[in-house]
């Protein structure tokens, strides 16, 4: 983690928040390369699972709802956890995370100490306070009095949005079952715990489906919901299959609404935790907000003529842990050789699957000498048009080649002094190192081809 964490700050991928002013817990700014990559996995995600199917429709719903929708939720009731403090030296904690890091050690037994009173402060050993209830909703006020009339909240989930609009799309869309609602959003959450990087943070984003179903067919839509989700992990975020765990929330463990969870874990360098989930939801959120609302929210089969409530399956990511996930994957250290012959160097690339990574091309002259950049320049702006391009002529070429390896950039295009010659750049390929000759008009059919 120590190594992820200091190669984001060095490459402009993740800055620690509000850094000038000392920080601030739990959060995180994406810089330049952080940026590009964050939203490269969006957009994969987005095309994954919302562009290229038939039975999706996209949404955009506010960050701000009427507080009537979380009470309809239960997030105003529930959306507790428990809070202990030490008595020591003031740290809060939660208590369930608390429980977890005593226990979730890399390769961990689940063996859990019985109570939180066995427990002392992580940070002084200090003991800790009984239990208390805290709720995580980001709260504020709306307009210039704060009162409890003004009290409104930052969604801790995009979902809310999706259901409260389920009637709006189907009147508009005249959808039939089954179909799903998409967004991506920003949610907030009142995070106490020590983070790990951007795996726990107050601002993140979730993508979420919310797929309305007749709830006669919830077994055979969750589990074709489970082997999308095998593909997106498998085929377009590559990741070792192995580094996963579909773990099966038991009876007794899972919402009470629920008839099906599975949390997707990922077996980070700080223990296996959540990554992403599913869950069957039932009809529970459309009869909670149909209750609270006194709308009539049910769908009429037109087939039929059945009136019911549609239920649901709800498929979860954390687009920030799916981006660390990436970062976790992407990093490795390898020998190669430099240009003394025989000799070998560590090199740190990380290997991003090519449609995600920042920088996609980089075109490095071999000297800064104006000949050079007279071809380059303008093979670098017609490059720009469909990739992502980075430009460098500092330094040596070895140099070059180990920078653009650090942040993944999967092709290196060198233009040399033969180049002015035979109108040829050198390819060079991130994984392999190996180099290429490719005639400058056949270029970015070339590096079209290789994503
Ligand atoms: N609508 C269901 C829902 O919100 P959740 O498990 O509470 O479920 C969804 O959150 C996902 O959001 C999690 O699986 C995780 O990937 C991500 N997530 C939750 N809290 C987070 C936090 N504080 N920081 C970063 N990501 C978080």
């Amino acid at each position: 983690m120590d190594k992820i964490v200091s190669l984001c700050k060095r490459r402009g991928l993740v800055f620690p928040g509000s850094e000038i002013y000392g920080g601030l817990a739990n959060s995180w700014d994406y810089g330049p390369l952080g940026h590009l990559l964050k939203q490269n996995i969006k957009k994969a995600w987005w095309r994954f699972f919302v562009q290229e199917r038939a039975d999706m429709v996209p949404l955009d719903s506010a960050i701000i709802m009427n507080p009537k929708a979380w009470e309809a939720s239960g997030h105003l009731q529930n959306f507790n956890d428990l809070l202990v403090e030490c008595k020591k030296c003031h740290h809060r904690f939660r208590a369930d995370h608390l429980l977890e890091m005593n226990s979730l050690e890399p390769g961990h037994d689940k063996e859990q100490p019985k109570t939180i009173s066995e427990l002392v402060c992580p940070d002084c050993e200090g003991a800790l306070t009984e239990p208390k209830n805290f709720n995580q909703m980001l709260k504020t006020f709306l307009g210039p009095t704060e009162d409890s009339s003004t009290v409104a909240y930052l969604r801790p989930e995009t979902a809310g949005g999706m259901f409260v609009n389920f009637k709006n799309i189907l009147n508009v869309t005249r959808r039939r079952l089954p179909f799903g609602i998409a967004q991506i959003g920003k949610c907030f959450r009142n995070e106490i715990t020590p983070g790990n990087f951007i795996f726990r943070t107050k601002e993140f984003e979730i993508g979420e489906l919310e797929y309305f179903i007749n709830p006669k067919d919830w077994e055979k839509v969750f589990e074709m919901w489970l082997s999308e989700i095998k593909r997106w992990w498998q085929d377009i975020m590559q990741v070792n299959m192995d580094h996963l765990i579909w773990h099966e929330i038991p009876d007794g463990e899972r919402a009470h609404y629920s008839k099906r969870t599975v949390d997707i874990e990922y077996q980070y360098p700080f223990g296996v935790k959540e990554l992403h989930g599913i869950a069957y939801r039932t009809d529970f959120d459309l009869s909670r907000h149909q209750a609270v609302s006194g709308q009539d929210l049910q769908y009429t089969d037109p087939e039929t003529g059945e009136k019911f409530l549609p239920h649901v399956i709800e498929p979860t990511f954390g687009m920030d842990r799916m981006m660390l996930v990436c970062l976790l994957e992407a990093y490795h250290e390898e020998e190669a050789p430099t240009a003394k012959d025989g000799e070998t160097e560590t090199r740190v690339v990380m290997k991003f699957p090519k449609n995600l990574a920042p920088i996609q091309v980089a075109v490095l002259p071999l000297s800064k000498k104006e000949e050079l950049a007279t071809i380059a320049e303008p093979l670098a702006a017609e490059l720009r048009q469909n990739f992502s391009v980075d430009y460098d002529e500092t330094q040596s070429i070895g140099k070059r080649y180990r920078r653009q390896d650090e942040v993944g950039t999967p092709y290196c295009v060198t233009v040399d002094f033969e180049t002015l010659e035979d109108r040829a750049v050198t390819v060079r390929d991130r994984d392999t190192m190996k180099q290429e000759r490719i005639k400058i008009a056949e270029l970015g059919d070339y590096l079209q081809g290789k994503f």
